[in-house]
């Protein structure tokens, strides 16, 4: 079973970007961690980061061929991007939505997440154990099927 972590816009600018807000961690810092768990909890793991609105609706659309659930970090395109929520809704594969930040606790607009209807849960502001979380969430729901 493969499952998909997706990043989305400026994060592959961790470690450099705001650390006070999003950590000291590098995204492959993130994913390295992220691989080891999933080695150990028995699946294959992939992982896709692009600033491009079209690229993520792109690899989303694939998923639903060759992943069996995703942990997607949307960025700023979790407050606005109607398309990007579409994509979501189109696929039957879980989509877990995590933020680093507690996007509830920022500003006015990162309130708002568009994605937030069409994903199977969310988890925000756990900073990099917000990607844990949504491992452990996956295995949760394939364990209960
Ligand atoms: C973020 C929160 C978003 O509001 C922001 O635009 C990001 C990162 C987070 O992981 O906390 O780029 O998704």
């Amino acid at each position: 079973m493969r499952i998909l972590v997706i990043n989305g816009p400026n994060l592959n600018l961790l470690g450099e970007r705001e650390p006070s807000v999003y950590g000291d961690n590098s995204l492959e810092a993130i994913n390295v961690e992220l691989s080891e768990k999933a080695a150990e909890l028995g699946y294959e793991i992939e992982f896709f980061q692009s600033n491009g609105e079209g690229a993520l609706i792109d690899r989303l659309h694939a998923a639903r061929l060759d992943c069996a659930g995703v942990i997607l970090n949307a960025g700023a395109y979790t407050h606005y991007s109607y398309a990007l929520r579409d994509a979501i809704a189109a696929i039957k594969i879980p989509v877990v939505e995590v933020h680093l930040s507690n996007v509830d606790s920022r500003e006015e607009f990162r309130k708002t997440s568009v994605i937030a209807p069409v994903c199977k849960g969310s988890i925000s502001g756990f900073g990099k154990q917000s990607y844990m979380l949504a491992l452990y969430a996956l295995d949760n729901i394939f364990g209960e099927k």
